[in-house]
């Protein structure tokens, strides 16, 4: 692969957890890959006061946890020459000037990537006051991290703040389910071969169920998780993200606008949740004591910043429909949870049953294909259908083709941070969330926000441990169908 251009990374929020976890090692990686310009520096920014060697100091204590790297590795003291501190309040404008002043001899055509993982409510002020300084000049990006506001309305104004100082193709939105390399090979599966293309449609499937189940509970994050929960933490980015790429229609190119165009056109379908249709269609659900991994842990309530009356979601499930020729009566139902049974994230697409049960099956085994795309930890995909068992008469079992992409397919995989710094970098969008996608997707979530805030009563209870609450089957036995574990 090809070097990127020289380029300059701003880090905003250089100290915190997800620059420690995530975008330094990501860096790390794309360097000890050899795919970052040499000429690339990365200047984190941090509120405390300090020094360099303090601030590698703190890399070298946090980050490198978070690589694979012998200690004597010399990409490890290689890459660390490439990074810089400063100390900057991101609501003082002097602070901006230093900025300024540090960037100065840096020509204009080269890259400068402003990296916002921070609070939200800074995205504002820190583009106003980049701008304040020239700093949003063609060749600046600005990188939004999630959550990009918490009801449409409040996404809106960041928006339209943030883009007063930026044109639209210099915003890069941060949804990092779209960096997963399994989730681009949605793409490549769908759009590479001919074979599936004539079945990805209402006359042939059924259903299709969309999961992404953590086994962890929300860890150190009880104050952000109060405010967030699973509906905004992960439905309304990751999973309706997912649905694009199952639902959407094949592209006219691999342009950055081709594909969002043509997943903004699925959201807009999204079947609008009017305010009774909210109770049917979703489950909210909080986990209570229980264990995970064979030990026991406590329940949300008792997590620590959490309140011990929280009704906060920890579980979402939602039964959706895409109101367009293709997908019109195909139910999409939807789930997420922290403290499940397992670690995954799976599409499973329903086909119908065979239009003659030539075989006398029981009903329960006439819907048997199904395609399940298993997208973490494995990347697999397994194609269910039946088969005859062998001997005498004419009986049929249920069997599958299991693929195993991980063994497909020899290069590296690149974490998912990787890819999209390298794609912001070399100024790519494809990966990234355009501000109409960002609002149709807020804009669909809305009135379950609204219909949930207005309703007092408490969410179901699930233990740790399990696959949620009981009411999350009942939404899709109400279809006649099962989740993919049940069957
Ligand atoms: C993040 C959420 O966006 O995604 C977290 O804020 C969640 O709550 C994480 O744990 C899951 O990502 P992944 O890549 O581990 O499936």
């Amino acid at each position: 692969m090809s070097t990127t251009p020289a380029f300059d990374m701003v880090l905003f929020g250089g100290t915190g957890d997800l620059a420690m976890r995530k975008i330094l090692p990501a860096l790390f990686e794309a360097h000890r890959d050899g795919t970052l310009h040499p000429d690339g520096r990365i200047l984190a920014l941090g509120r405390a006061a300090g020094a360099r060697d303090d601030y590698l100091a703190q890399v070298e204590r946090q980050s490198r946890a978070h690589v694979r790297v012998a200690a004597d590795d010399p990409h490890w003291q290689d890459f660390l020459r490439r990074i810089d501190f400063l100390q900057l309040d991101a609501e003082k404008a002097e602070d901006f000037r230093s900025l300024a002043a540090r960037l100065r001899d840096v020509p204009q055509q080269r890259v400068v990537v402003c990296y916002l993982a921070t609070a939200p409510r800074l995205f504002a002020p820190i583009c106003a006051q980049l701008a304040a300084c020239g700093l949003n000049h063609d060749n600046v990006r600005v990188v939004l991290e999630k959550p990009l506001g918490n009801d449409l309305r409040s996404s809106e104004e960041i928006n339209a703040e943030v883009a007063r100082h930026f044109q639209e193709q210099q915003i890069y939105r941060i949804d990092h389910y779209l960096g997963k390399e399994s989730v681009q090979n949605l793409m490549a599966i769908r759009f590479g071969n001919v074979l599936f293309e004539p079945l990805w449609r209402r006359e042939w499937i059924d259903h299709v169920q969309i999961t992404i189940a953590e086994d962890l509970g929300v860890e150190s994050r009880g104050e952000f998780y109060e405010k967030t929960g699973a509906l905004r933490d992960m439905l309304q980015n990751h999973l309706l993200q997912l649905l694009c790429m199952v639902a959407m229609e094949p592209p006219a190119s691999l342009d950055a606008d081709a594909i969002r165009d043509e997943k903004l056109k699925v959201l807009k379908a999204l079947k609008p949740m009017r305010e009774d249709d909210v109770p049917r269609c979703t489950v909210r659900g909080q986990y209570r004591a229980g264990a995970s991994g064979g030990k026991p842990v406590v329940g949300y309530r008792q997590e620590s910043d959490v309140s011990p009356n929280s009704r906060t979601e920890t579980f979402v499930a939602v039964r959706a429909e895409i109101a367009n020729w293709r997908w019109s009566g195909v139910p999409f139902f939807l789930r997420t949870g922290k403290r499940l049974a397992d670690r995954l994230a799976e599409i499973v697409i329903n086909f119908r049953p065979v239009p003659l049960n030539l075989f006398g099956m029981p009903a329960s085994l006439q819907g048997v294909n199904r395609m399940v795309i298993r997208l973490q930890p494995e990347e697999r995909i397994s194609l269910h259908f039946l088969a005859k068992q062998a001997g005498d008469g004419m009986r049929l079992q249920p069997t599958s083709l299991d693929l195993d992409l991980l063994s497909t397919s020899s290069g590296r995989r690149a974490d998912a941070y990787e890819r999209l710094l390298l794609d912001v970098i070399r100024g790519q969008l494809g990966l990234f969330m355009r501000r109409d996608e960002l609002t149709a997707a807020w804009r669909w979530v809305e009135p379950i926000l609204e219909a949930w805030a207005a309703d007092t009563s408490e969410p179901r209870s699930y233990t740790a441990g399990t696959w949620g609450p009981a009411a999350s089957s009942a939404l899709l036995s109400r279809d006649g169908v099962a989740w993919h574990e049940e069957l």
